[in-house]
C-alpha cells in the first residue's frame, strides 16, 4: 500500500500564486508529501487564493464548501487556505471556516512545515504578518514541480503604487526587489536544467531596485540575465507605464534575446478616469510610449489589461478607452468590470452605473478586440517567426509554442525541439491562435 502522505493543491489568480505554489509542493515534500491531482486522494488540501475581484473570492468560499464536505466523510484531512484572500481575511477564515486548520498569508510560507506538523497534531494556526526585507526570498527558495522549457523568475514582490481600485499592495506588502546576483544564479541554475526562455516576474518590474541603490536598475538587470549562454529567450512582466523609461523601451532595440512583446497596462482611455484611478499618466502620456516602443521594435506585439465601469465612468471616457485600443491595436487584452475591494481608496467612490450598462459595455470592449485579435493574427500569415518550442500540442498531434510575440502557434516538427527556437512562416492566422510550417 502507498503510505506517502498527499498533498492536493488548488492555485488561483496571477502568475505571483503560481510560482508560490511551486515553492508550496517544494516545502511540503520536504515533511513528506507528495502532489496529487485528485482531492479525494488527498491528506493535505491547500488553497493557494486570489482576492483581485469579488468573485475571485467568492470562488474561494465555494471550493471550501466543496472540501468541507469531503473533510466530514474524512476527519484526518487537513485543509489549509494561503494567498492574497488568506491574508485579507486572516485569523477571521479560522473562525468562519471550522473546517479550516491553517491560514497562511502571501509572506508566511516559511512558516508553512511547521503550520502543517502543527495541524497533524491537531493545532490550527494562522499566520499572516508581513516580512519587509530581502529575506522573503530567501525563505522561498525550494521549487518542487518539474520545470518546462519556460520559467518564471521572481525579481520583485509587493507594490507600492497604490491605484484606487486594487488590493495587490494591501495583500501583498510593499516593494521589495531581489539582488541581481540572487536572480542570475537562479536563471544559471534554471537553465542548467534544460530551461531555455525565462521571464522575470513582478507586480511591477519596471522599478526594480529603485528603493536599492548600488543595485542594477531593471534595464541593466535584463542585460545581465540575456548574458547568460543557457537563455534563448528573455520576457518580463508587469510593466507600469509610468515606470516604462526610455533605457527600458531601448533594450527592445538592443537585446536580441529580449522578446519582442509587451504586457502594458492602461486600465482607461480616459484621462479624468485614470487620474481617479491614481495612475499617474494620461492616456496621451500612455500613447507615447506606446510609440516610443514601435519605434524601437517594429514587430512588437502589445498586450494589456483594461477595467470598464470604474465608478462614476461615463459613456465618453468609455469612448475614449475604445478609441486608444484602437490605436495601440493590442494583440490580446485582458478586461474586467471594476469591481469594488475593501480596503481600496475606490471602494467608498459613490457608483451610479447600473450594472447591466456596465456589462454592456465590457461585450463591447471585447467584441472590438476579438476582432483586432483576429485582424492581427491574418496579418502575420506569410510572416517569418521564431517559435520557441514547448512540447506538443494539447491534442499530442503537433508541437505547441510561442513566437517572440508570444503568439499561441503549432506547427510540425519532433518532440526533441522542446526548448528550442525554431524559424517557421506563418501559414494561418486563427482567433487563439497560429499555425505555422518550420522552415
Ligand atoms: N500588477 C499588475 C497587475 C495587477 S492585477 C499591473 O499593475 O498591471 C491584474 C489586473 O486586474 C489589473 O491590471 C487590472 O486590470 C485588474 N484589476 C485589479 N483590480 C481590479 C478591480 N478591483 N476590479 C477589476 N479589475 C481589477
Ligand atoms: Fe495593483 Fe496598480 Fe500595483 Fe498593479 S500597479 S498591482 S494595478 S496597485
Ligand atoms: Fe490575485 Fe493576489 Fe495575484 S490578489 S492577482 S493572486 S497578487
Amino acid at each position: 500500500m502507498d503510505m506517502q502522505k498527499k498533498l492536493y493543491l488548488e492555485t488561483f489568480g496571477c502568475q505571483m500564486n503560481v510560482s508560490d505554489s511551486e515553492k508550496i509542493v517544494g516545502l511540503m515534500q520536504g515533511i513528506g508529501y507528495v502532489e496529487t491531482k485528485d482531492s479525494a486522494q488527498a491528506d493535505l488540501i491547500l488553497l493557494n487564493t486570489c482576492s483581485i475581484r469579488a468573485k475571485a473570492e467568492q470562488k474561494v468560499y465555494g471550493h471550501l464548501g466543496k472540501f468541507k464536505s469531503l473533510k466530514e466523510s474524512r476527519p484526518g484531512l487537513i485543509i489549509g487556505v494561503g494567498g492574497c484572500v488568506a491574508q485579507q481575511e486572516g485569523e477571521k477564515l479560522l473562525k468562519r471556516a471550522p473546517f479550516v486548520n491553517l491560514v497562511f498569508g502571501t509572506h508566511n510560507l516559511h512558516q508553512l512545515q511547521d503550520m502543517v506538523r502543527g495541524a497533524e497534531e491537531g493545532r490550527r494556526s494562522s499566520a499572516t504578518d508581513f516580512i519587509d526585507d530581502e529575506a522573503r526570498f530567501d525563505l522561498f527558495l525550494p521549487h518542487g514541480r518539474e520545470g518546462s522549457v519556460s520559467r518564471f523568475v521572481t525579481v520583485m514582490q509587493g507594490c507600492d503604487n497604490f491605484c484606487a481600485y486594487c488590493i495587490v499592495p494591501h495583500v501583498r506588502g510593499r516593494e521589495i526587489s531581489r539582488s541581481a546576483a540572487k536572480i542570475v544564479d537562479e536563471v544559471r541554475q534554471l537553465t542548467a536544467s534544460g530551461v531555455t526562455e525565462v521571464t522575470l516576474l513582478g507586480q511591477n518590474v519596471n522599478s526594480y531596485a529603485a528603493k536599492n541603490p548600488g543595485e542594477p536598475d531593471f534595464a541593466d538587470l535584463l542585460r545581465l540575465v540575456a548574458e547568460i549562454d543557457g537563455v534563448k529567450r528573455l520576457r518580463f512582466t508587469t510593466s507600469h507605464p509610468k515606470d516604462m523609461s526610455q533605457r527600458l523601451i531601448d533594450c527592445f532595440a538592443e537585446i536580441p534575446k529580449l522578446a519582442p512583446h509587451i504586457h502594458l497596462p492602461a486600465q482607461s482611455g480616459s484621462d479624468r478616469v485614470l487620474k481617479a484611478m491614481n495612475r499617474g499618466y494620461t492616456a496621451g502620456q500612455y500613447l507615447a510610449k506606446v510609440s516610443a516602443l514601435k519605434k524601437a521594435c517594429p514587430e512588437i506585439q502589445f498586450t494589456g489589461d483594461m477595467i470598464v465601469g470604474f465608478p462614476g465612468e461615463t459613456e465618453a471616457d468609455f469612448q475614449a478607452t475604445l478609441d486608444l485600443m484602437q490605436e495601440v491595436t493590442y494583440a490580446d487584452l485582458f478586461s474586467f468590470i471594476y469591481s469594488a475591494r475593501p480596503g481600496t481608496a475606490a471602494a467608498d467612490l459613490p457608483d451610479a452605473t447600473d450594472p447591466a450598462e456596465k456589462q454592456a459595455r465590457l461585450e463591447r470592449l471585447q467584441a472590438l478586440q476579438k476582432k483586432v485579435t483576429l485582424e492581427r493574427n491574418q496579418s502575420l500569415v506569410g510572416t517569418v517567426q521564431e517559435v520557441l518550442v514547448e512540447g506538443p500540442s494539447s491534442s499530442g498531434e503537433c508541437l505547441f509554442g510561442r513566437t517572440g510575440g508570444n503568439r499561441a502557434t503549432l506547427l510540425d516538427g519532433d518532440e526533441a525541439l522542446a526548448g528550442e527556437l525554431v524559424k517557421v512562416k506563418v501559414v494561418e492566422g486563427l482567433q487563439t491562435l497560429l499555425k505555422a510550417e518550420p522552415l
